[in-house]
């Protein structure tokens, strides 16, 4: 066993840049196992960090999270006795370390010098830090075969699922779970939506096809696009004209599903950051009123900034979609979307920080404030309208048990179902899983309300 107070080596060795750009992810991990995601550290701390490291620190911080359960299965072994909370940023260094020695094609000798050095700043707080990062990733070299070996004997760490969603996934998909957990450990592809105002998706492919960009259709997605090897979005063709735009091909069903004619009030309830609202306009172009909401001020600055981006018009406003009120509440709208806050579960793959983040106990309030959303919002629907309620969650308390509890209780609801090619009926609505046709994990249920 590696202590937890082992020396440390000799001092005074200057860090290669590498190594800085291993202490920064090792800050951002230990900022997100405190509870911070990913997007609000990168979008709050990448200025400050050189942009030669900006891709590799990002990778670093991705893939620990992808891979955090079988980390701190591994660290159990690997250490006497667990670091203390005070001292966490060493700890995500060891696992920045492992992380890069499991996984990285970085050659073994620099992974471990250059993590090693990253922890040398930490001397003189903790003159121990060094020498720890250092045995502890030096018999990860020695001893891998065996400790990987347990590791496979240990589900949570095998699949790197935390316990809660291993369990829940296998009782709520007992014939996928695991090849949502494999998906889970996987890299997203990169996929677009052509917006289809502008040009079609062949045209859009010869572009790419001028650009030397391959790609394929996703199928069932009229206007998806998934990329062969993801890239800067800014260098594909028509990316800042506004000709395409970044999303999953799952999330692209929502505009799909919404049966949208000109003319129509439609309301997003949830829209930020405004992915399926941009949908929704590029869908039928001038003559469609759309009105999105969210109750996070400073989310809608996104939606502004993707409408801008688009050339698209809407009446974007802050409001709680669980207590409507003021004047987005007092129109009728014959075509609702209820893209309701839930667990994320589906998009893991894209938010790995989700293993971390997300709690057990998150769910039953995650359920409740869901079925307050539907309650509250359905009376803004015009009769012969629709609801689409829509999640990125696997979990049935969250999507079929959901809708089925609404609509045992609102006479007026009766649902329309989706005949389609992708995803899996449940007893209501539809699902999508991850990796499956590219996309991640969509649940959605189309309600309409009686005349
Ligand atoms: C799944 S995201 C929506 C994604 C969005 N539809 C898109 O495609 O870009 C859920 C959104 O619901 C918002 N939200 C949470 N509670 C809300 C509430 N009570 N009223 C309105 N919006 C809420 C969150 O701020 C978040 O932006």
């Amino acid at each position: 066993m590696v202590s937890c107070l082992a020396k440390g080596r000799s001092q005074g060795e200057k860090a290669p840049s590498r190594g800085n750009a291993r202490g920064i992810a090792a800050r951002l991990v230990w900022q997100m196992a405190q509870g911070r995601s990913l997007s609000d550290l990168f979008a709050s701390e990448m200025q400050n960090v050189r942009e030669r490291d900006r891709a590799f620190v990002k990778e670093i911080c991705f893939g620990v999270a992808r891979r955090w359960p079988t980390l701190e299965a591994l660290l159990g072994q690997l250490l006497e006795r667990p670091i203390k909370t005070k001292d966490g940023e060493v700890k995500a260094l060891v696992m920045v370390g492992l992380y890069q020695l499991m996984q990285m094609r970085v050659p073994p000798h620099a992974a471990v010098k250059e993590t090693v050095d990253a922890a040398r700043p930490l001397k003189r707080r903790r003159p121990w830090a060094p020498g720890l990062v250092n045995g502890v990733l030096r018999r990860f070299q020695r001893e891998q075969d065996e400790l990987l070996q347990d590791i496979d004997d240990n589900p949570v760490a095998r699949h790197a699922l935390p316990a809660w969603l291993l369990g829940r996934l296998q009782k709520n998909w007992p014939d996928h779970w695991q090849s949502i957990a494999e998906v889970f450990r996987s890299h997203p592809p990169l996929s677009l939506r052509v917006n289809r105002s502008r040009l079609t998706r062949e045209a859009y492919f010869d572009k790419l096809v001028q650009a030397s960009i391959t790609a394929r259709p996703i199928p069932g997605v009229e206007t998806g696009v998934v990329l062969d090897r993801p890239c800067d979005v800014e260098s594909l063709p028509g990316f800042l004209q506004g000709e395409v735009s970044v999303q999953d091909g799952g999330a692209q069903l929502a505009a799909e599903l919404l049966d949208l004619q000109p003319g129509q009030q439609v309301l997003d309830a949830c829209a930020a950051p405004g992915g399926k609202s941009c949908y929704i306009l590029e869908m039928v172009p001038d003559s469609l009123q759309l009105t999105a909401i969210d109750v996070d001020e400073t989310r809608l600055e996104r939606i502004n900034e993707n409408l801008e981006r688009l050339g698209l018009q809407a009446t974007v406003c802050q409001g709680d979609a669980a207590h409507p009120e003021g004047a987005w509440s007092e129109a009728g709208y014959d075509r609702i979307l209820l893209d309701v806050p839930c667990s994320a579960t589906g998009v893991i793959r894209r938010h790995p920080d989700i293993k971390l983040l997300r709690r057990d106990e998150d769910i039953d309030g995650l359920v409740k404030l869901q079925g307050e959303i539907l309650d509250a919002i359905w009376p803004l629907l015009k009769p012969g309208g629709m609801l689409l309620y829509a999640t990125c969650s696997l979990l049935a308390e969250e999507n079929e048990q959901q809708v089925s509890r609404f609509m045992d209780l609102q006479q007026d609801a009766r649902e329309r179902p989706i005949m389609t090619e992708w995803g899996h009926p449940r007893t209501v609505g539809r699902q999508t899983l991850p990796g499956e046709g590219t996309m991640d994990g969509f649940y959605y249920a189309r309600l309409e309300k009686t005349e």
